[in-house]
Formats: structure tokens, C-alpha cells, sequence
């Protein structure tokens, strides 16, 4: 029988994707235990954006959830997802930072990390894999799936064997989009099957309606491990159900370890919170449905609905046609990148502004005139020569990466942080998220003082 893994994902994508990650540890608290013995192969749980909706929204220390998720969970391995040389966010960190913070998950309970670049620009996921490898942990390499006339089989399967060749122990192709049709994502998997040796984990979202059958299908091709969400937290922008998938793949005679009667009692628990963010306007119901549209268009949900927000606007919802027919343009211009955050916005933006200006790169971004410039890595293909002569004049783009020019930033931090920061863990927090974090230290001091008096009082 063949065995199949499952990564659950409402810890991290599932609550990110539908609740723009508001859970609170409070929720999963409960249900940890039972999550445990479930039989996942891994709980994706930290990273993305867990750790800025923990110190902005939550007022939760991220590396405190991590330690009582792992305290919670010592059966399962724990997964977290990491933007490679961008950490958890968007500008690129020395390497001393990223060597660090992937160290300090590594300590404090994350066993896999899935890291990826943007525009899979393997060398801004080198240093993160290889401290990774040299924490013990797994390190999950990642392609990030997109279409483009210079994006195939072949392509892709270039860049598996290159990310396969730092060491890295699985290859995930993630779909962040979830515009990867069954079709595609079986010819994928075959394809890049037959050419890496290590197991290989398929990442997508139900956005367009194709996520079940596309992971079926990865499945049928050989795909090892699939990420699902357990059923009240499933479908529309999230992952496929686990429930779902389970039973359909045991009728097909896989194995997946994962206990339908624990699913139920997992399920269960969120089914309860999901009412209330339903109540309370945190799960907007229409994320939950399926965006078709999206297919047409060949780009990411999010992005659409962004491009539509911007031209509501400005009172141009009608030259919508005008600005995706523009979008495909500039997609090119900028050598195809695919089209995820924060690219997705930045060919957004760019080209409505070149749409309602009237006039091509009239106004230019500054995002888009670093990214011409290099700073965000390598672009997949060329870069129109006239945008590019346009933004650069005779200046030559970073051919190096883009790290490399940047000063070590760990004890700059520290000593900047002297008094404020107890652990290397805050400094982390810090240089991540440098106001959010400030903020939460103030709030931690208070609570601290509070504390303080309470016992105060009590004793006399
Ligand atoms: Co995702």
C-alpha cells in the first residue's frame, strides 16, 4: 500500500489564508493534544504570517506559541513556512540574521522548514537551507509554481534538481495562487519525480475550485506528501479538506496514518470557532466559495481583488479589461516573476498606474525600480532592455545577491535593544518586525509591573 503524508494546515495557512491569521493560541490550545496523536506527518504551525499577527494583533510573544505548541505536540513534527533570504517578510536580511533566526526556530520546536523564494532565485534560499541542514533539522526546498510562456516542465524540473543539489531532504511545489490544474500538477509531479530522488510535497489552495482534484492527481503521479485542512477551515482561499482527501485516498488504497476519528474531534473544535469568526466578521463567507474567475485570468485571487479594490477606488472599475490586458504586459516586462507577494501587487499596481496615467512607466514604483535594479534576486527571464535602461540610466543592476551587500545586523540589534530585549529571541522579533515588536516589549513591561504589584498586594 502506498503511504501518503499529510500536513495539516490550520495552524498556519488555513488561518492565514481565511482568517488573515487572527487565531489566537487560546483556540488551538485545546486541541493540541488530540492534533498530536493524529497520525500527520507534520502540523504546519508557525512562519508566514503567524509571527506578525502574533505581536501585532494578538499580543503574543510568536516564540512563546511556538515552545507551547511543541510542549503540546512532541509526536508530530512541527512545520513552519520561511521566505528564504526575506525571513518573514519582504526586504532581504544579512546572513547573520538569517543563520540566526532559523537557529533560534530550530531550539525552540520547529523540526521542518519549507523555504522559498519569490521569484526561485535558489540563491536567496542557500543560506536558510544549509543552517537549516546544520541545525538537524529537515529542510523542505520549494518552487514556487507559476505560468508564464518562459515557466515549464522543463524549467521546473531544472530548478527541482538545483534546489535538490543543496541537500535539501523533501522538494515541495507550492501553488500558492491555486492555479495549479490537475493536469499541470500531474505532469509536474512526473516530470520531477523522475528526475530528483528525495520525496516531493504538493502545496496549493481551493481558490479556483481545482485544489482536490489537483492534489489527487499529484497524488496519482507520485506525490508523497499533500497539505489539507481539516474540513471547518478548508476550501475557498484555503487548502482542500483533510477529511475529504483521506477518504478518498484510502478508497484508492493509500495510506495516509491519519485517524478519521481523530479528524472528527479536531474538526469538531474548530467547527466552534469558525462559527464565531463567521458571527463576528473575521471569516468573510465569500472567501470560502470558488473564484473561477481566476482561471481566465491566469493570476491569484488576491491580486484581482486587489486590482479591483484600487480601480473602485479611483471610479475605474471600468477599465478593468484595460489593466489586466496591461498586467499581462508588464508580467513580461518584468521577465515573468511569479506573480506572489509582493511581486503580484507590484505588477498590479504598475500597471493600473499605467493604465489611468494614460502613459506607460509614467509614474514608476520605487518597489518596481529596486526590483529592476536586482535587489529582490535574479528575475526568471529578461527584463524589458527600454524599461530597464529607463529606471537604471546607465547604472548597472545587481548581478551579486543582493545580501551580500548588506552589514551583519545581530549585534547592531543587540546593542540596540540593551535593557529592552531578555533573549536573542526578541532581538529576532525585533529585527523582523522592529515597531510591532517594540510595542509588544512595552505591553510585556506592563504586564510585568501589573504582576508585580498584584503580588505585592497579595502578600500584604
Ligand atoms: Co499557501
Amino acid at each position: 500500500m502506498s503511504k501518503i503524508s499529510i500536513t495539516e494546515t490550520v495552524l498556519r495557512d488555513a488561518n492565514q489564508s481565511l482568517i488573515a491569521t487572527r487565531m489566537p493560541f487560546s483556540e488551538i490550545e485545546p486541541i493540541l493534544g488530540k492534533m498530536d496523536k493524529a497520525g500527520y506527518y507534520s502540523l504546519e504551525c508557525w512562519g508566514g504570517a503567524t509571527f506578525d499577527s502574533c505581536l501585532r494583533y494578538l499580543d503574543e510573544d510568536p516564540w512563546e506559541r511556538l515552545r507551547k505548541i511543541k510542549a503540546a505536540c512532541p509526536n508530530t513534527k512541527l512545520q513552519m513556512l520561511l521566505r528564504g533570504q526575506n525571513l518573514l517578510g519582504y526586504k532581504h536580511y544579512p546572513d547573520d540574521v538569517v543563520r540566526l533566526f532559523v537557529r533560534k526556530s530550530v531550539e525552540n520546536g520547529i523540526d521542518i522548514i519549507r523555504i522559498f523564494d519569490a521569484l526561485n532565485d535558489v540563491r536567496n534560499i542557500e543560506v536558510a537551507v544549509d543552517e537549516t541542514l546544520k541545525c538537524g533539522a529537515t529542510a523542505s526546498g520549494t518552487i514556487c509554481y507559476t505560468i508564464s510562456p518562459i515557466h515549464n516542465l522543463e524549467s521546473f524540473v531544472k530548478l527541482a534538481k538545483q534546489i535538490e543539489s543543496l541537500g535539501v531532504q523533501t522538494l515541495c511545489i507550492k501553488d500558492m495562487a491555486g492555479i495549479m490544474s490537475p493536469k499541470e500538477g500531474y505532469e509536474l509531479v512526473k516530470a520531477i519525480k523522475e528526475s530528483v530522488k528525495i520525496p516531493v510535497a504538493v502545496h496549493t489552495h481551493s481558490t479556483a475550485g481545482l485544489g482536490f482534484m489537483t492534489l489527487l492527481k499529484c497524488v496519482e503521479a507520485g506525490a508523497d506528501i499533500i497539505d489539507t485542512a481539516v474540513s471547518s477551515f478548508a476550501g475557498g482561499t484555503s487548502q482542500p479538506a483533510t477529511e475529504t482527501m483521506i477518504y478518498t485516498l484510502e478508497q484508492f488504497g493509500y495510506e495516509t496514518g491519519v485517524d478519521r476519528a481523530a479528524c472528527k474531534k479536531i474538526n469538531d473544535h474548530f467547527k466552534k470557532y469558525r462559527k464565531e469568526v463567521l458571527e463576528d466578521g473575521t471569516l468573510n463567507p465569500l472567501v470560502l466559495s470558488v473564484q473561477a474567475d481566476i482561471i481566465n485570468y491566469q493570476i491569484p485571487g488576491g491580486m484581482l481583488s486587489n486590482l479591483m479594490a484600487q480601480l473602485e477606488a479611483q471610479n475605474a472599475l471600468d477599465k478593468l479589461d484595460d489593466v489586466l490586458k496591461e498586467t499581462e504586459r508588464v508580467h513580461k516586462d518584468m521577465g515573468y516573476p511569479p506573480l506572489v507577494t509582493p511581486l503580484s501587487q507590484m505588477v498590479g499596481v504598475q500597471a493600473a498606474s499605467n493604465v489611468l496615467a494614460g502613459e506607460r512607466y509614467k509614474n514608476i514604483s520605487s518597489e518596481i525600480k529596486n526590483y529592476v535594479r536586482g535587489e529582490y534576486g535574479r528575475a526568471p527571464g529578461e527584463i524589458n532592455p527600454d524599461i530597464k535602461k529607463l529606471i537604471l540610466g546607465d547604472d548597472e543592476p545587481y548581478t551579486c545577491r543582493f545580501a551580500d551587500t548588506l552589514e551583519p545586523g545581530v549585534e547592531k540589534a543587540r546593542k540596540e535593544l540593551e535593557g529592552i530585549a531578555s533573549s536573542d529571541e526578541d532581538v529576532l522579533s525585533y529585527i523582523a518586525f522592529p515597531t510591532q515588536a517594540t510595542e509588544f516589549f512595552k505591553k510585556r513591561e506592563e504586564r510585568k509591573k501589573n504582576t508585580f504589584s498584584y503580588r505585592i498586594s497579595k502578600i500584604d
